[in-house]
């Protein structure tokens, strides 16, 4: 077993901040981040459309070493699609990592197991890594069918997914009624689904290959929380959403190191 998985911790600012705000956000991270935090964990930032190409300066310009990510794309490189943006296009602005599948798209705007999958394969084409959300609602959960869920997902989004381009490979397990709630998994529960998911993808390609898949929880993130969740064995970052609005509270899970 290779136990040398290095944490990717990501931000996901969903619809917030425009990009003067998002300049702000940045350098107050970076000077809230030192370079011991930088050198231990992967950091990115998954910003709205309208802040790539700023963050993306104040990140080069400023050699700030945090990977930029996005929240979303097309599976097409061009064409008639009115109001999207293509890999290609995100990969140009140094775009490293994107998420795939995040429940708010499956559950606001009908992204499905398929679409996901085209995505994937369009990302990883495109010579970025995408971030996989995979996760339960409560009533699956309650009826005992988390596993079952997430083994679906994964299985569909990754169909025909070859294992030579998945090096790398990042899922964010994120049980859906711990989004936005204030509700966070324990960290038994985080635990167990995110092995549950090394196992799903061991059995799809190979255990090499499941040993440096890199899972994060997602769900209520907090720095009260992080260190608990970040130090299972089988939890290899996190996906934040709210706290990663407040550089402090996002610099703060990022050191969760420090509270151990
Ligand atoms: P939250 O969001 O941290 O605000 O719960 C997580 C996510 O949606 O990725």
């Amino acid at each position: 077993m290779t136990e040398q998985r290095r944490p990717l911790i990501s931000g996901n600012w969903k619809m917030n901040l425009n990009h003067f705000e998002a300049i702000k956000l940045v350098q107050e991270l970076s000077y809230a981040v030192s370079r011991d935090d930088v050198d231990a964990v992967d950091i990115s930032l998954h910003v709205p459309f309208t802040d790539v190409r700023t963050v993306q300066t104040v990140l080069e310009a400023d050699k700030i070493p945090f990977f930029l990510g996005a929240q979303h794309c097309h599976f097409e490189a061009s064409g008639a699609f009115t109001g999207e943006i293509s890999p290609t296009m995100l990969a140009k602005l140094n775009v490293a990592y994107v998420l795939v599948g995040h429940s708010e798209r499956r559950q606001l705007f009908g992204e499905d197991d398929e679409m996901c999958n085209a995505k994937i394969k369009a990302i990883i084409a495109a010579e970025m890594k995408p971030i996989l959300c995979v996760g339960e609602t409560l009533e699956e959960r309650d009826a005992g069918e988390a596993e079952t869920i997430v083994t679906s997902q994964i299985e569909a989004c990754l169909q025909g997914v070859k294992a030579e381009t998945l090096e790398g490979f990042v899922i964010a397990y994120e049980p859906i009624w711990a989004i936005g709630t204030g509700k966070t998994a324990t960290a038994a529960d985080a635990q167990d689904m995110c092995a549950h998911v090394r196992r799903v993808f061991a059995k799809l390609y190979n255990t090499e290959l499941a040993d440096s898949l890199r899972v994060q929880y997602g769900g209520s993130v907090k720095p009260a929380n992080a260190a608990e969740l970040l130090t299972q064995p089988d939890i290899d970052g996190a996906l934040v959403g709210g706290a990663s609005l407040d550089a402090a509270h996002f610099a703060k899970i990022i050191q969760y190191r420090l509270a151990e």
